[in-house]
C-alpha cells in the first residue's frame, strides 16, 4: 500500500510540476517580474541609479586625436599628390556632468545642459601639445573660397602674400585645437567687423555646453528613457526641416537606453557631424565579462544620395558629394569641412587613393557601441571621424598654384568609453541573476520531467515483479 501510494505522489507531481513550469514559460512572468524591475530602475528620478549614471557618468571618456603632417607641401602646390604621416594619439580625459537640472512635468522630462571639459593626459598621448603640425591653413583656404569674384578678393591675396601665409602652414596641435589668432582673420576685420579674429577645431569647446536639452525621464514610458524632447528650445519634429545643423532622435551620450534588441535602430547625436546618425546591430560580443550586442553605423549613413536619400539635406543646388563623405560647411560657419570615417575607411576609394599615407581598416576606423542587451547599459564604444577641408585652385589666388582637387584630411578623433570594472562586476551580476531568474522554470521543467522518468521506471518495475507480490495478498 505504502509503495503505490508513493508512486502515485510521484506521478501527480510530476505532472503538476511539469503544467507549472509549462505555464511559467508562456506567461513568462519571471521575464516580466524582471522588465519591470529594469524599468523602475531605469528612469530619471532622483535618487535612482539610472539619474547618478546619467548626471555624471563613471566610466572615463576620452577623446583622442590623431593629426596628419604633410610631408611634401610643395609638390602638391604643383600638383602631385599629398604624403601625409599620422601623428598622436593627443589624449584628452573628457568631463561632461549634466548641469542646471530642472525636473518638469511631474517628473516626465528633465531639463539640462551637458557642457564637456577636455583635460589632456600626458601619460595616454605619444607626443605634446606643443608638436608642429604642417596641414592645411583652414582660415585662408575658408577666405579664399568665400570671398573669390568680389571686391575683398585682391585684398585677401595682398594680405596673404604681406604676411607670408599659403595654402598649407604649420601650427602647434594646442593651438590647431583650442584657437589661435589668426595674423589674416584679425587683419581682415578691419574690413568685416564681425569676423572673430580666432580659429581653433575645438575653439571655445572646453567647459561650454551646447545649449539647453529636455530629455524625457522615462517616468511615462521607459523606453523614452533619457530621450531628447528639445533641444535648444526646438522639438526634435522641427529640427529635419528648419535646421540640418540638427539633431533627430538623440540619446546623446546617455549611459542608459530601454532594453535592447538585436532589430533596434540606434539614434546617436554627434554635434560633430551636425546630426544623428543611426547604427544597427553587428555581432555578439563580451566586453569586460559582460555580453554586449555591438552596433555600428551602416554603410548608408554616410552613402550619396542615389542609395540614400536621406543624405539630401547635405547637398548644396544639386552638388552632392560621392558615397563616404559629408558637407557639414553650413554648420561650421561656412568653412569648407568635410566629414569622414578616418583613414576615409567605407568611402569611395578615390579618396584615399589621393593621399599617400591613408590605409583604412576596419577595426581602427569604424564607429562602434556595444550594449548590454538586457540593462541597456553601453559598455563600451569609440566614435572615430575625420575633418577633412575641401581644396581646390582657385585661379584668382595664386597661392593655390596648381593643387588638384582634394579632399584633404587634417585629422580625426576616437571619443571612446569602456566601462569601469566596478560598474562592469556589478553588471555581471545582474547578467548572473538575471539568467538564473529566467532559467528558473526550465529547472522546473527539468525537475518535472526526471519525476516522471522515476514515475515510470518504479511502474516498470512494479510490474516485472508483480507476479510475486500479488501471491500473498491473494492466499490471505
Ligand atoms: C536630489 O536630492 C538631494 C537630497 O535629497 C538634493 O540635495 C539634490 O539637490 C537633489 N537634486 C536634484 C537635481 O533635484
Ligand atoms: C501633475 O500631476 C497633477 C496631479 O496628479 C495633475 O493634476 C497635473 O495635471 C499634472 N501636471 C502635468 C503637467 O502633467
Ligand atoms: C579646459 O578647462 C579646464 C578647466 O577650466 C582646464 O583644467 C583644462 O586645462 C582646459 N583644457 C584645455 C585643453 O585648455
Ligand atoms: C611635422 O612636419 C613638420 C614639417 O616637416 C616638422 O617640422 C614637424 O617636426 C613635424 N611634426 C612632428 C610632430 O613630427
Ligand atoms: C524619432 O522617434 C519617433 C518616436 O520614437 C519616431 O516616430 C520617428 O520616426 C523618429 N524619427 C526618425 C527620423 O527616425
Ligand atoms: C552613388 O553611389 C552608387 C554606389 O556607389 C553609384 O552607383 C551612384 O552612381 C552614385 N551616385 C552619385 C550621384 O554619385
Ligand atoms: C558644401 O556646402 C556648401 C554650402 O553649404 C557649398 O557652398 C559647397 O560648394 C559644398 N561643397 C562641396 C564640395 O560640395
Ligand atoms: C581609438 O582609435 C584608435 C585608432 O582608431 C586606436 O589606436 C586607439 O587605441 C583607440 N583608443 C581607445 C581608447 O580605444
Amino acid at each position: 500500500m505504502m509503495k503505490s501510494c508513493c508512486t502515485y505522489t510521484t506521478g501527480v507531481l510530476s505532472i503538476i510540476i511539469l503544467i507549472a513550469g509549462i505555464a511559467m514559460v508562456v506567461t513568462q512572468v519571471f521575464q516580466n517580474f524582471l522588465n519591470n524591475r529594469i524599468k523602475r530602475e531605469v528612469v530619471l528620478e532622483n535618487g535612482t541609479e539610472a539619474f547618478a549614471a546619467w548626471q555624471d557618468p563613471p566610466p572615463p571618456v576620452y577623446m583622442q586625436f590623431y593629426f596628419f603632417n604633410l610631408t611634401n607641401p610643395k609638390e602638391v602646390l604643383s600638383g602631385e599628390r599629398p604624403a601625409v604621416v599620422e601623428l598622436g594619439p593627443y589624449t584628452y580625459r573628457e568631463y561632461r556632468p549634466m548641469e542646471g537640472i530642472n525636473f518638469m512635468d511631474n517628473g516626465t522630462k528633465v531639463a539640462a545642459v551637458n557642457p564637456k571639459t577636455y583635460v589632456f593626459e600626458p601619460n595616454m598621448s605619444r607626443g605634446s601639445e606643443d608638436d608642429i603640425i604642417r596641414t592645411a591653413n583652414i582660415p585662408a583656404m575658408t577666405l579664399m573660397e568665400r570671398f573669390q569674384g568680389t571686391w575683398l578678393e585682391r585684398i585677401i591675396s595682398d594680405l596673404m602674400i604681406s604676411e607670408g601665409e599659403g595654402l598649407f602652414g604649420t601650427r602647434k596641435v594646442g593651438e590647431l585645437l583650442w584657437g589661435y589668432e589668426d595674423p589674416l582673420l584679425k587683419l581682415l576685420k578691419k574690413f568685416l567687423p564681425s569676423l572673430d579674429p580666432n580659429f581653433g577645431l575645438f575653439y571655445k569647446m572646453n567647459g561650454t555646453d551646447d545649449g539647453e536639452y529636455v530629455f524625457y525621464t522615462g517616468k511615462q514610458n521607459y523606453q523614452d528613457f533619457a530621450r531628447v524632447d528639445l533641444w535648444r528650445g526646438q522639438s526634435s519634429l522641427d529640427w529635419w526641416t528648419t535646421d540640418q545643423c540638427n539633431m533627430i532622435n538623440g540619446t546623446n551620450g546617455a549611459t542608459f537606453h530601454p532594453i535592447i534588441a538585436k532589430t533596434e535602430k540606434l539614434y546617436i547625436f554627434s554635434s560633430d557631424l551636425c546630426r544623428s546618425i543611426y547604427a544597427t546591430f553587428e555581432s555578439e560580443l563580451s566586453v569586460m565579462g559582460v555580453p554586449a550586442y555591438r552596433f555600428v553605423p551602416p554603410s548608408t549613413v554616410f552613402a550619396n544620395t542615389t542609395v540614400n536619400p536621406d543624405n539630401a539635406g547635405f547637398c548644396v543646388g544639386g552638388n552632392c558629394l560621392s558615397s563616404g563623405l559629408l558637407n557639414v560647411s553650413v554648420c561650421k560657419q561656412g568653412a569648407p569641412i568635410i566629414m569622414s570615417s578616418p583613414h576615409f575607411y567605407e568611402a569611395d576609394e578615390k579618396f584615399a587613393d589621393d593621399i599617400f599615407g591613408m590605409r583604412p581598416t576596419k577595426e581602427e576606423h569604424q564607429t562602434a557601441i556595444d550594449i548590454n542587451p538586457l540593462t541597456g547599459i553601453v559598455v563600451q564604444a569609440a566614435k572615430r571621424l575625420q575633418v577633412n577641408v575641401y581644396i581646390e585652385k582657385l585661379s584668382a589666388f595664386s597661392q593655390t598654384g596648381d593643387v588638384r582637387t582634394l579632399v584633404y584630411p587634417v585629422m580625426y578623433i576616437n571619443e571612446s568609453v569602456l566601462i569601469d570594472e566596478e560598474s562592469a562586476k556589478k553588471l555581471q551580476g545582474v547578467v548572473t541573476q538575471a539568467n538564473v531568474v529566467i532559467n528558473v522554470p526550465f529547472i522546473i521543467i527539468g525537475l518535472g520531467i526526471l519525476l516522471g522518468v522515476v514515475f515510470i521506471v518504479i511502474i516498470c518495475r512494479q510490474e516485472r515483479s508483480a507476479p510475486e507480490e500479488r501471491q500473498p495478498l491473494l492466499s490471505s
